[in-house]
Order: C-alpha cells, then sequence, then structure tokens
C-alpha cells in the first residue's frame, strides 16, 4: 500500500515537472529575441588602458562613459587605473604596441577567458619592431589601420554621405599657379619616395617643405610633425597636386598625409601599397602605381594641368562622400556588446609582416614605376 501511494507521487511530481518545462520552453521560444537584447544592454563595460597612446594618457579617446555619448552603444567606461575594479574584470585591456614594453609597463596577474587583450597600433610595422615571439597567444583582438583588423582604427575615413558641395569655380583652379607640393620630415625611407620626387623633378617642379627641401611651411603648435590649417589653407590656394607619399609601402598602410589633402581642394597624388579604394573616395586620387613610368605620371599630371574640367572630375566625390574621424572607440564599445567570440593571434608577426613578409613591400617587389627608377 505504501509502494503504492509512493509510486503515484512520484508519478504526479513526473507529470508537474514536465508540464513546467514545456511551460518554460514555450515561453522562451517566444520571447527569446527580447530576453537576449536585455541581457545585452545590461551592464557597463569596462575598458582599461594599460598603457598611454604615445603621451596621450586618455588614448586620445577620453575616459569615463563620455567618449562613448555618441556611439550606438553607450555602456562603456574607460579608464587608465588598474586598481579601479580586479584586472581580470576589465572587459577588455588596451595596449599600445609602439610603446609597450612588458618588463617596464608590467602584465596583468591575473587573467579571465571572457576578457578581450586588443593590440593597439596605427605605425607601419617597419618603424615597429616589437619581440613579436613575447606576446603570441596574448592579444584577443587587433586594433590598426589594417582593414582586416578587428577593430579598423586609421587617421581618418571617409563615409557615404550627400552633400550640396560645389566644385571650385575656374577662377580658383586658375588661380593655383604652382602644380606640385610635398612636405616632408623623413628625407630617406624604405619606401625609396625621395627616388621618386628626384625623378619627377626630371618632368616638372615640386615645391618641397619641411626637412627635405628648401621651402618652410608653419607648423602646428606643440607639434613638431604635423603643418598649421594655415599652410593647408596655403597649399589648396596655390597648388593643384600634392604628394601624400607614404614612407613605407605596406598593405592598407595611408596616414594623414592623405586624408589632410583629400579635406582640402586639392589632388592628392599617392604612393602607397596597391589598391586604394578601400581607402580613399572613387576617383579622389592619382594613384603612381596606375603608370608604368615617371613620364608617363609627369603627361598625365600636365593634361590635368590644361583641362580644368577633366582636373575637377577629381572633386566630384566630395558631393557623396565625407572625411570623418575613425570610429574606434564606438567600435569597441559595440563589439564588447556582441556576443563574444573566441579569438586569440598565436602568431603576431605572421599577422603583423606576413608569412613571408609580404605585408610590406621592398626593392624586388615596388610597383614598376619605382623598380624602374631605383
Ligand atoms: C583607482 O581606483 C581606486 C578604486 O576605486 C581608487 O581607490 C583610487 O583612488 C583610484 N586611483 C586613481 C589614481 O584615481
Ligand atoms: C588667389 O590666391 C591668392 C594667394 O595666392 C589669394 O590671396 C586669393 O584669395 C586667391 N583668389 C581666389 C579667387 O581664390
Ligand atoms: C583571449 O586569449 C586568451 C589567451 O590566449 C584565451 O585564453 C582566451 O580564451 C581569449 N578570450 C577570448 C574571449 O577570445
Amino acid at each position: 500500500m505504501y509502494m503504492l501511494i509512493k509510486r503515484g507521487l512520484k508519478n504526479l511530481l513526473g507529470l508537474f515537472m514536465a508540464i513546467t518545462l514545456i511551460v518554460v520552453f514555450y515561453k522562451l521560444n517566444k520571447y527569446p529575441i527580447q530576453l537576449k537584447s536585455t541581457q545585452r544592454e545590461s551592464g557597463t563595460k569596462y575598458i582599461l588602458y594599460w598603457t598611454s597612446f604615445w603621451k596621450f594618457k586618455d588614448y586620445k579617446i577620453g575616459f569615463g562613459a563620455e567618449p562613448f555619448e555618441t556611439c550606438e552603444y553607450k555602456n562603456c567606461f574607460a579608464t587608465n587605473n588598474r586598481t579601479l575594479k580586479p584586472v581580470e574584470e576589465f572587459e577588455a585591456i588596451i595596449f599600445h604596441a609602439s610603446i609597450y614594453n612588458p618588463k617596464t609597463a608590467g602584465k596583468p596577474d591575473r587573467r579571465n577567458e571572457r576578457q578581450v587583450y586588443i593590440y593597439s597600433n596605427i605605425e607601419a610595422p617597419a618603424y615597429l619592431s616589437p619581440n613579436y615571439a613575447q606576446f603570441n597567444s596574448f592579444y584577443n583582438w587587433t586594433m590598426t589601420y589594417r582593414f582586416d583588423s578587428d577593430i579598423v582604427h586609421r587617421h581618418d575615413k571617409f563615409t557615404e554621405e550627400e552633400s550640396n558641395y560645389e566644385l571650385p569655380s575656374m577662377k580658383v583652379v586658375h588661380n593655383k599657379t604652382k602644380l606640385i607640393a610635398w612636405f616632408a620630415s623623413h628625407c630617406e625611407t624604405s619606401s625609396r619616395r625621395e627616388r621618386l620626387v628626384a625623378e619627377i623633378q626630371k618632368f616638372l617642379p615640386v615645391d618641397i617643405y619641411g626637412s627635405c627641401g628648401p621651402l618652410k611651411c608653419e607648423k602646428l603648435k606643440g607639434d613638431t610633425k604635423l603643418s598649421s590649417p594655415e599652410c593647408y589653407d596655403m597649399i589648396e590656394e596655390n597648388y593643384k597636386f600634392y604628394l601624400s607619399f607614404e614612407n613605407s609601402i605596406c598593405k592598407d598602410y595611408s596616414t594623414e598625409k592623405l586624408y589632410n589633402a583629400l579635406k582640402k581642394n586639392i589632388v592628392p597624388i599617392v604612393y602607397g601599397a596597391g589598391d586604394y579604394s578601400l581607402s580613399a573616395p572613387p576617383h579622389s586620387v592619382i594613384n603612381v602605381n596606375d603608370f608604368v613610368s615617371v613620364k608617363e605620371l609627369t603627361d598625365y599630371l600636365k593634361y590635368l594641368d590644361k583641362n580644368a574640367n577633366v582636373y575637377l572630375t577629381y572633386f566630384e566625390w566630395k558631393k557623396k562622400y565625407k572625411i570623418v574621424k575613425s570610429s574606434h572607440a564606438c567600435d569597441i564599445c559595440k563589439k564588447l556588446n556582441q556576443p563574444l567570440v573566441k579569438s586569440v593571434y598565436h602568431d603576431l608577426r605572421s599577422w603583423s609582416r606576413g608569412k613571408s613578409d609580404e605585408i610590406c613591400k621592398n626593392g624586388q617587389n615596388f610597383p614598376m614605376i619605382v623598380k624602374n627608377i631605383l
């Protein structure tokens, strides 16, 4: 008798549990999306700057929640205070690879599977020689100028945005009485751009400003590298072309030399790695890679100089695109709000320089136009 009651109770309990499970499953299936999104929104994501970005303690992003206020995801908080929380509880830790030395800056002493370490760098690998091996399997995400980084961090970028931009008038074009300007502070570079400039000068005058030439233009206050806005205004008024020649020829590497010119009514002549369709708007630059010889390049520049209407086609993009600041801070916050996918850079050197050093070009694999004059 007692056994019978016990079995009956057991069956009842089983039935009750089955019904509960069915109800729970039904609810979960009915509202799975809402449940997930409330989980994602909840909680602040803490970002720790383990190093500064050059001299900028706030990583040129800012501290606290403020840098994220205008982002799609606003629930991030940035700090350089390593003791604000236990170090393994920061959702992300950023290391500026150009200056990070674990011997002096230390390494976090505890690590959590769910947090990400970010390798951050906007310099070309030619000018960066960390001891890569010590960082194998250390970083989870990359944040560099390369478009295949987890987060893209470039000097500037372009976005599609209609505007009522008007092309420069003929008067403005004809007022540009000089042809080519070049600003440089590194005179001998791995890209050998100085050779290219010297060769161009055999066909057309190039006005060289900065430490590699005779001309001077005001520097930006407190900066020894960047030119002042007045300087760019002067260039825009007087010149048709601006040499945006990079100091190293590496995949996706283009710098403020490109974007500062694009922001003005002046056409950048670019020398960098390969195709510029990801770095610059359509028909906005003249790429030296598209020419087999310096003669062919300078003939084309002479043709544009004589045909203002064709020259002006290089500004048409400004009606549909805009040069804007990099959105890497917002992109970090967004990515921290997305489902976490396990990711580890096991071989940082291969990623950075390529398995057979193909990321940066040198002598033998420079574009034809440069190879021919070396
Ligand atoms: C860092 O955070 C801790 C914990 O909130 C606090 O006690 C400390 O004063 C902070 N340090 C600085 C330099 O703000
Ligand atoms: C022409 O250039 C000079 C400087 O060389 C400048 O002062 C002047 O405003 C320019 N005129 C036009 C119409 O842009
Ligand atoms: C980050 O990298 C570490 C070390 O390789 C690894 O243990 C961890 O699972 C990674 N975390 C994520 C979220 O990818």
